[in-house]
């Protein structure tokens, strides 16, 4: 049994190829996919998720376009990372799909009222704004989420967009209080994992190998995604995010850690977005959340690569399904 998910992201190059993984495994079903604002305004994740799915042979996916500010203060975003459409490094044509009428928000809610209690998993990749007012208009929905699988957050490796913050909690940090706050299952794919998953040269070439249009659009979104954290940590490769939430889906084995209290900073202007994790189990507070640290990193990538390789081939491009309106 496939399962079933909601992918609720800011394209952004890392959430492209989390987006492409989820397509590509048969373990997984999309139920939609719900546009966040984060690394670029909402007007361009929205188009950015439509052009993926095109590329993926999915122009049958229900994208869906969420809300374009956070639940308090002012977006933040990161063109400086991703560039200005979000999706440098390659070229794709404006989609053709449509996006649905229904906002995102209220998609999060139907479909969590309309499927059976306890069988959708809420992957987000972004700022959690979608999924914390969908959270605060419909409080039922808490009970009925199978589980939250999330990028977003960080211990001890710190921030990445401040000190002590990083990006997507950074974000909205009023809707991450909302979602570490709610009751369903939590597993989080925070810095301390991603900053182990490097895009070396190798494996992107790797995705170039490939042969393929999916491998080579991969291979260049992750040349231009990888250029400011290579400047930034003298490596070879930047960490890439998001496709982690997807693959623990799949091989949980790939990955370990521990589950432990986070809770979020909100007042001082210094830590704000802070995720305070108690590794050590000293607050005695509830543990909310399996804290995510350790990848094989190796196992991850042959996982990705293995994955796209199935996608642009005939036999995996669907035929768009009639929508009976
Ligand atoms: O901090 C990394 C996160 O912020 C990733 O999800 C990336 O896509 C950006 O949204
Ligand atoms: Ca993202």
């Amino acid at each position: 049994m496939a399962e079933k998910i909601i992918i609720d992201t800011d394209p952004g190059q890392d959430d492209a190829l989390a987006i492409l993984l989820a397509l590509a495994s048969p373990e997984i079903e999309v139920l939609g996919i719900t546009a966040a604002a984060g690394n670029v305004p909402l007007s361009l994740t929205e188009k950015n998720i439509r052009k993926i799915c095109e590329l993926a042979g999915r122009s049958d996916m229900g994208v869906y376009a969420g809300c374009s500010q956070p639940m308090s203060g002012t977006l933040v975003t990161a063109e400086y990372v991703h560039g200005a459409s979000g999706l440098d490094g390659a070229d794709l044509p404006e989609p053709v799909m449509p996006l649905q009428a229904m906002h995102g928000v209220d998609f999060i809610i139907e479909t969590l009222r309309n499927e059976p209690s306890g069988t959708v998993t809420i992957c987000t990749l972004g700022p959690m704004t979608n999924l914390g007012k969908a959270l605060t208009k419909a409080p039922d929905i808490a009970g009925r989420i199978r589980r939250v699988v999330l990028m977003g957050g960080g211990l001890f490796e710190g921030g990445n967009v401040t000190p002590a913050a990083e990006f997507n909690i950074y974000v909205d940090p009023q809707a991450a209080t909302i979602v570490f706050g709610c009751g369903a299952p939590i597993v989080m794919m925070p810095l301390d994992v991603t900053h182990k998953v490097l895009t070396t040269r190798a494996r992107i070439a790797a995705f170039r190998a490939l042969g393929t249009q999916v491998g080579e659009v991969a291979a260049g979104w992750l040349e231009y995604f990888e250029r400011f954290d290579e400047a930034k940590y003298g490596t070879d490769g930047g960490p890439l995010h998001d496709p982690n939430v997807i693959a623990y889906l799949l091989k949980p084995d790939l990955y370990s850690g521990r589950h432990c209290n986070v809770e979020i900073e909100m007042e001082s202007d210094l830590t704000r977005g802070m995720t305070v994790a108690d590794w050590w189990g000293v607050s005695g507070r509830p543990k909310n959340a399996l804290f995510i640290r350790d990848v094989d990193a190796d196992g991850f990538f042959a996982l990705l690569t293995e994955r796209l390789a199935t996608l642009g081939r005939a036999d995996t491009v669907r035929q768009p399904k009639l929508r009976l309106v």
